[in-house]
This record gives structure tokens, C-alpha cells and sequence, in this order.
């Protein structure tokens, strides 16, 4: 290692490249596995040697992960953290064992924003809100309650309680809509297949399904068929991701909208890796540029997606 780390080579082999430990959640998403792999290919093309943690969406697991690259005195470290709350003393502990972190995709509730260089990832509040205003014009001459149902992400995580913020707000525009049931899917297949299945079951009108995810989106669209209603027409779909199964889905008209969030954070990680890792100052925040997909949108982006 080099730049003004005093860390040194300990944590590497002595080739004098710079070591990040990473700890990523899980892989419970097609999102999240298409992020693994841009920060795989990227710390492969910017030399950059790569410690991987998979936490297996348990923040004990990454608070574990992370001691362990500061006692392996890695040059930087950085982490997407599962959920919000309960950083400040592993955060502590990097800062004083003088490691720079950064935040990758999520952030942290932390008061203190000194435990951390800076948070590079998406705006989530914003997915939730577009998601939100585009149900208001598409239901703005509904003349009698509009009921949704609502997958969540994994509980007490930054894009779980930011999406449902942002929708909250936009389709408070129209009393019509109503959040009729919602509960956590943990952003799954599985898990979004197993509540919507409950969803169905208890309400015997449900118009538009509002999915934290393409993934949990697409395992409802299993228990919606099964349940004898055609996804996309009885039930209006929207999710965030825009992956290519959540594309696929939306293209051939099971899926009605996707707010996208970019997985493809690799190339910008490893620029903020060197820059802190070389002592320059970074910015406190680093946002990802998205957009929206409708159903002809999907199609003719689809050729060209690359996750
Ligand atoms: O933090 C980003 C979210 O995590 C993605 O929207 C979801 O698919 C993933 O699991």
C-alpha cells in the first residue's frame, strides 16, 4: 500500500496495490448480485486487491466482517449496510484504528457524520416518490378508493423505510389511494410470493401492487396467477430495480412500472477508494442517475441492459 496510509502492505501481498475489504449484504436480489459483480470487475480493473465479505443479510455478520479487515489493517474499507441503526461503535473502531470507510448503496443513521468518508448510492426516498406520482396520473379520474398493497424491503433498511417514505408522500395527492396492507417481503422472491399470497388471501380487492423490488414484484407474480387474476391488468404492478427479469416482466406487460436503481456503483467505488486512500477530499455524497421505465420503455431498453 502506498499514499498516506500508515496501515502498510500488512493486509496484502507487497505488490503495493491499495486493499479494500468490502462487505457486502447478501445476495438476496438479482440487484444485488449484479452489484457484487461491477465491484468485482472494477477493483479487478483499477488493481485494486479485494477482500469480499458476504453477510448474508445479517448485520452481525458485517460488523464481524469489518473488525476483521481492520485487524487485517486493509487501506480502506466499505460496506453496504443491511440496516440503518447500530454502526457507531464499529464505525468508531475503523476511525480509530485510522482505516477510511465508505458507504456503498446504503446509508447509516449515524449522528456523527465523521465516521465516514462519504455515501455513495442511490436516492431512494426519490424511487419511492416517482413510483408514487406516476400511480396518481395514471389513477387521477378514479372516482372510488384505489387499494394497494405494499411489499417492503427488509425491515429497519435504508431503502425499505426511504421507498415507503417517498410513495407515502406522492400518493398522498389523491385520497383515493389507500396502502390497504403492507409488510416486509426482504426483498426475495421467496418472501414476495409468500406475503402476497396473505395479501390475497385477506383482501378480496387489491388494485395496484407497490414492490420495494423487481425481486419480490416477480415472486408476486407467481401467487397473483395462481390466484386466478392477470398480473399488469387486474392488479397494476410497480417496483423498483429495473434488473432485466424486472424488465422482462414489464416489457411483456406483467409488470406496469419500474423505478430504476443502479446496481453498476463499482467503477465510481474504486475512484473514491484511491482519492481517499491518497488523503484528497471526496464529496459528502455521491448520487447514482436513474430514470423510469413504462412498458414501452422496457422494450426498448431491454436489448441494451447489461444486468
Ligand atoms: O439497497 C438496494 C436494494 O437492495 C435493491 O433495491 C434491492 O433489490 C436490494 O436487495
Amino acid at each position: 500500500a502506498c499514499g498516506n496510509s500508515d496501515t502498510g502492505d500488512d493486509a496484502g501481498d507487497g505488490n503495493g496495490k491499495i486493499v479494500l475489504g468490502f462487505s457486502q449484504v447478501g445476495a438476496e436480489s438479482g440487484w444485488r448480485t449484479a452489484n457484487t459483480n461491477s465491484i468485482k470487475e472494477s477493483a479487478a480493473a483499477a488493481g485494486i486487491e479485494l477482500k469480499f465479505d458476504d453477510a448474508q443479510q445479517k448485520q452481525e455478520n458485517q460488523i464481524k466482517a469489518i473488525r476483521n479487515f481492520i485487524q487485517q489493517k486493509v487501506d480502506v474499507i466499505a460496506f453496504s449496510p443491511v440496516v440503518e441503526s447500530g454502526w457507531d461503535t464499529v464505525l468508531k473502531e475503523a476511525k480509530d484504528a485510522g482505516i477510511p470507510v465508505i458507504l456503498t448503496d446504503r446509508s447509516v443513521d449515524s449522528a456523527d457524520k465523521s465516521l465516514y468518508q462519504t455515501f455513495i448510492g442511490s436516492d431512494f426516498v426519490k424511487e419511492g416518490r416517482l413510483s408514487g406520482e406516476w400511480l396518481v396520473e395514471q389513477t387521477k379520474n378514479a372516482t372510488g378508493p384505489v387499494n394497494i398493497v405494499e411489499l417492503q424491503g427488509t425491515t429497519g433498511s435504508a431503502p425499505a423505510n426511504d421507498r415507503k417514505k417517498g410513495f407515502a408522500e406522492a400518493i398522498a395527492a389523491n385520497p383515493n389511494l389507500k396502502i390497504i396492507a403492507s409488510q416486509t417481503g426482504d426483498f426475495t422472491r421467496a418472501g414476495g410470493k409468500a406475503v402476497m399470497e396473505q395479501f390475497l388471501k385477506a383482501n378480496p380487492k387489491i388494485d395496484v401492487l407497490f414492490a420495494h423490488n423487481d425481486d419480490m414484484g416477480l415472486g408476486a407474480l407467481e401467487a397473483i396467477t395462481a390466484a386466478g387474476k392477470v398480473p399488469g391488468k387486474d392488479i397494476t404492478i410497480i417496483t423498483i430495480d429495473a434488473v432485466k427479469d424486472g424488465m422482462q416482466a414489464l416489457a411483456d406487460g406483467r409488470f406496469n412500472f419500474i423505478a430504476e436503481c443502479s446496481p453498476l456503483l463499482g467503477d465510481q467505488l474504486m475512484e473514491l477508494v484511491k482519492k481517499v486512500h491518497a488523503g484528497e477530499s471526496v464529496p459528502a455524497r455521491v448520487e447514482t442517475e436513474e430514470t423510469t421505465f413504462t412498458q414501452e420503455q422496457a422494450k426498448a431498453a431491454l436489448p441494451n441492459r447489461k444486468y
